[in-house]
């Protein structure tokens, strides 16, 4: 982290591309990772060890984990929903697992076919692999601002997920609005709840963007002290269980606005872009 005033997390080869309806190949995933990597993204979610039958674009989750090119310094992560997802990502060579649940009970079901309470009981054995391996997990708790089914989401039931994934052994909560509709009002709300019961250096700003305040919420959280934010590259994304749900922060912008506030990031933002370029450019040719 040497250089770096904050901390951005890549989740575009996993949260950018599960949504795509049209088929990318594993080589241009790996393309991607690579060029991400060059940039000087310094942790990439690079796929997602998820049922192949809930997330078809995420089918090819081995080939990639086990396809990347390592760049020393770079942590390459997988979304696990439970203990077979983290067995195969981490024999696959996973540097890190993240789990995932929600404040809402309503998406955390159509998401993962379970209770939040049961979701934190399929994590227990996965924390437990991941400790043997000596792998960090990091823990998303979506709908922290809004939910698709049930509206607004109460800023404590953020904090107490939270809580409860931290007592787990969770290094890190991403606050995720899985919906991009939340306003920095809102915002600050929940992030001061979740500080209650968090401290700021093990959290993480998730957010998409569909009514374009993902920048002002980034900035609200970085003033309650938070030093780590997800972006996916191009803006591209979102959750198939999340109708309504628009992209990604892209992290084009996320960067820009920190070197612009004169805040490092590490990374090469020309770089980036061109990175972003390229994967548009292939997305476009496979629709066609
Ligand atoms: P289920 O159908 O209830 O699971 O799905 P099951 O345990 O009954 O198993 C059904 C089948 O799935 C079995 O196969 C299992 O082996 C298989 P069968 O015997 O029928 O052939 N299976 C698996 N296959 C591969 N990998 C696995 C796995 N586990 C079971 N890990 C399950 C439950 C959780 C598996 C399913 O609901 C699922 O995979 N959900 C994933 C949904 C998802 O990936 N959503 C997008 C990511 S989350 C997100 O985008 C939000 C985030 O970005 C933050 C934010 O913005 O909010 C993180
Ligand atoms: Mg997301």
């Amino acid at each position: 982290m040497a250089g770096r005033e904050v901390v951005i997390v890549e989740v575009g080869p996993r949260d950018g591309l599960q949504n795509e309806t049209t088929p990318i190949t594993t080589a241009d995933k790996l393309a991607l990772i690579g060029r991400l990597a060059e940039a000087g993204l310094s942790r990439i979610e690079a796929t997602a060890f998820v049922s192949p039958r809930w997330v078809p674009q995420m089918a090819d989750h081995e080939a990639v984990m086990r396809g990347i090119t390592r760049r020393p310094g770079v942590v390459y992560s997988a979304l696990v929903p439970n203990e077979k997802g983290a067995e195969a990502a981490l024999a696959a060579g996973a540097q890190a697992l993240a789990v995932f649940t929600a404040a809402s009970e309503s998406f955390c079901r159509k998401n993962t076919n379970c209770s939040i309470a049961e979701s934190i009981a399929r994590f227990r054995p996965v924390m437990r692999l991941a400790e043997r391996a000596g792998v960090p997990v990091r823990g998303y708790v979506s709908c922290a601002l809004d939910c698709p089914y049930e509206g607004e989401i109460a800023p404590d039931a953020v904090a107490s997920v939270s809580a409860e994934l931290l007592a787990l052994g969770c290094s890190e909560i991403a606050l995720s609005d899985t919906l991009g509709r939340g306003t920095p009002e809102r915002t600050q709300a929940m992030v001061e709840a979740t500080l209650r019961r968090a401290p700021a250096a093990m959290l993480a700003g998730h957010f998409h963007d569909t009514s374009g305040q993902a920048i002002a919420n980034v900035e609200v959280a970085w003033r309650l002290g938070l030093r780590i934010f997800d972006g996916a590259v191009g803006g591209s994304g979102g959750c198939p269980y999340a109708p309504g749900a628009a992209g990604n922060l892209a992290t084009e912008r996320l960067v820009a606005h920190f070197e612009a506030k004169g805040i490092s990031t590490g990374i090469d933002l020309a770089a980036l872009e061109r990175a972003g370029r390229w994967i548009g450019a292939r997305l476009d040719m496979a629709a066609r």
